[in-house]
């Protein structure tokens, strides 16, 4: 049987504004997520992430076990599951482990059912167990986390580009080649939900300058993703850099972010920005040929750092 897996996932542009019905696109770290042991257990559902710490069972009072008791109810037929999971990305750092363990657990618990879901079906279920998590998400994380590749998403519908395949009614596939990109970490610990209601009330407070950081994030999407189609390095860099000012702008960077950004910058990336929901997590740092370089000098100010490299770029 070919190993369960699911996807991690890098918001390249639109982290937020996303949830307010703009456009935003991610690309999967595939295969993040592996069962390394999926079996029966009479007794519910028990998941143990050896890479994050973490263990727990549907009878726990948390966020995880109250996920995994929504499952139990969501999947049809009866029977729990013990499930293991390889993880090669951080858990809470802006890079969708919450949507890849939700996709993961909807596969597993599936498999252990004999049920045999499509995708949507799986998305679908995930996006409830990411409700748990986040309250109201966009879906973006899970559409990435299931679907894996380079993921358009727009809430209203369809954009129409040739190159554009479309998944579902929010999600389109690009069919052009991912940029390679560093990630880093700034260990700094921060809650996806806290980073959505803080932008919810500063729209409240100022709307004016939160849809001017929208706006600005919209277009530095619609370059960057002529600049992923025509390999123009410089345009990329710069709409991740437009990216990650107006995020900084909405409070959503902190100061090793913004030290990442320019460690990478000068160690010679094109572009660096903020991924995910910010205020601390990962930033990705975009440096075709230059990822070594990139990588040791934000591993030597102390941010762990790895490459997602692609073909194609170099
Ligand atoms: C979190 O990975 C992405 C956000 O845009 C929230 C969401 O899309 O639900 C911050």
């Amino acid at each position: 049987m070919k190993p369960l897996t699911a996807h991690g996932k890098a918001i390249l542009f639109g982290e937020h504004s996303v949830v307010y019905g703009h456009p935003a696109l991610a690309m999967a770290i595939e295969d993040a997520l592996c069962a390394t042991r999926v079996t029966a257990r009479p007794g519910g559902v028990k998941v143990h992430v050896p890479a994050w710490g973490l263990v727990c069972d549907d009878g726990a009072d948390s966020k995880i076990a109250e996920a995994l008791r929504l499952l139990e109810s969501l999947l049809p037929g009866s029977g729990g599951m013990d499930l293991e999971v390889a993880s090669s990305i951080p858990m809470g750092a802006g890079l969708g482990s919450s949507a890849a363990l939700s996709v993961l657990l909807v596969k597993a618990l599936a498999h252990v059912r004999g049920m045999d879901l499509d995708l949507t079906c799986v998305r679908n279920t995930a996006h409830a167990l990411e409700r748990v998590f986040h309250g109201n998400p966009s879906g973006l994380d899970d559409a990435t986390a299931t679907y894996g590749g380079l993921c358009l998403f727009h809430k209203g519908g369809a954009d129409r580009l040739p190159f554009a395949e479309q998944l579902d009614t929010q999600i389109h596939r690009l069919h052009l080649d991912p940029p390679p990109l560093v990630v880093a970490d700034s260990l700094v610990k921060r809650s996806t939900a806290e980073k959505v209601a803080w932008v919810r009330r500063l729209r409240e407070e100022d709307p004016a300058l939160v849809e001017r950081a929208f706006l600005a994030m919209t277009e530095a999407l619609f370059s960057g993703v002529e600049a992923i189609r025509t390999r123009d390095r410089q345009a990329l860099g710069r709409a991740m850099n437009t990216c990650h000012k107006a995020l900084s702008d909405l409070g959503l960077s902190c100061p090793e972010l913004d030290r990442m950004v320019e460690v990478a910058c000068s160690a010679g990336a094109y572009g660096a920005k903020v991924t995910g929901a910010g205020g601390g997590g990962c930033i990705i740092a975009f440096a075709p040929g230059r990822e070594e370089a990139v990588k040791q000098a934000l591993e030597t100010a102390g941010f762990p750092a790895f490459t997602i490299q692609k073909e194609g770029w170099i």
